[in-house]
């Protein structure tokens, strides 16, 4: 007995398929090519690295099932849009006190200990329920807020032997007002790893590799629809360029001078708003 789903999309999938060869003219050759493509990503793919995810990436296929399924899934336009998950997300990062910093062993020996300091950000919010209706947002408690970014050298933690086990990476839970509140830093501009098949791709098609800087978030609560997402620096060069098609004009922020605190030079407020289950 045929999958239903499977048997509801395979012969679209084969129409386009089928009628993209033909449109084309692809040849032997050429279609040989793309399996070496597919063959050499799926050998570069494992925990640490997902080359098939970064493939599917710069094609925009993981931003476009991601604008699909909030279409699906979305049941007010009051709701914080989604965004990629992408490729560097880890299980289990520290469970923080609110307040406290997701940047650790901070020392003047830190190559990029300078742009850390000037980009120290305080970032606070709330997380908020549109699941009554009629415009209305209620604050939730103890929602997590699941965090993580990029050193100001472009790396994440795991890619980086340099910076400590789940360094800029941290969860926080909302308190009775439905806040967070954590130290990070503002984010930078960065290339996908363009070093392996995709890369080349990128190459031969005269595309740069780069996102915009940004922040990756997973905020959680019950009874409603955990909200995977990423939020943008308004200043960055290539927010209107992103090499995987992630940036939605809400998630565009601008961090504000903060004044009179040691720990951060910026600041920002950001609310994120989940629909139910
Ligand atoms: C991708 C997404 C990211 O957030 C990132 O930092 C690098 C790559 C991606 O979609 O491939
Ligand atoms: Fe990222």
């Amino acid at each position: 007995k045929a999958h239903p789903r499977l048997a509801e999309i395979m012969p679209s999938l084969l129409r386009h398929l089928h009628d993209f060869a033909r449109e084309v003219g692809l040849t032997v050759a050429e279609w040989a090519s793309a399996i070496d493509l597919i063959n050499a990503c799926g050998k570069m793919s494992d925990d640490r690295r997902n080359e098939t995810q970064l493939l599917c990436d710069i094609l925009g296929l993981e931003s476009l099932v991601d604008e699909i399924t909030s279409k699906k899934l979305a049941t007010s336009t009051t709701e914080t849009p989604s965004a990629i998950l992408g490729p560097f997300y880890r299980n289990d990062a520290p469970l923080l006190p609110n307040g406290s910093s997701v940047v650790h062993n901070l020392t003047p020996s830190v190559p990029w200990y300078n742009q850390a300091v000037a980009d120290s950000a305080y970032v606070t919010g709330r997380v908020l329920s549109c699941a009554s209706g009629g415009g209305a947002r209620t604050p939730l408690r103890n929602a997590i807020v699941d965090v993580w970014h990029t050193a100001p050298n472009g790396l994440y933690e795991q890619q980086d032997t340099d910076q400590p086990e789940m360094n800029l990476r941290g969860r926080f839970a909302t308190d009775a007002d439905g806040r967070y509140s954590l130290y990070c830093l503002r984010p930078v501009a960065y290339p996908i790893p363009d070093d392996g098949p995709a890369g080349q791709l990128l190459a031969l098609l005269d595309r740069h590799p780069w996102r915009p800087g940004h922040i990756h978030f997973i905020v959680s609560a019950a009874g409603h629809r955990s909200l995977t997402t990423q939020i943008f620096d308004s200043r960055d060069e290539y927010i209107n360029n992103d090499s995987v098609f992630a940036v939605k004009e809400e998630l565009i922020v601008k961090f504000v001078p903060r004044e009179g605190d040691p720990k951060a030079k910026w600041a920002l407020e950001y609310d994120f708003v989940l629909g139910p289950m």
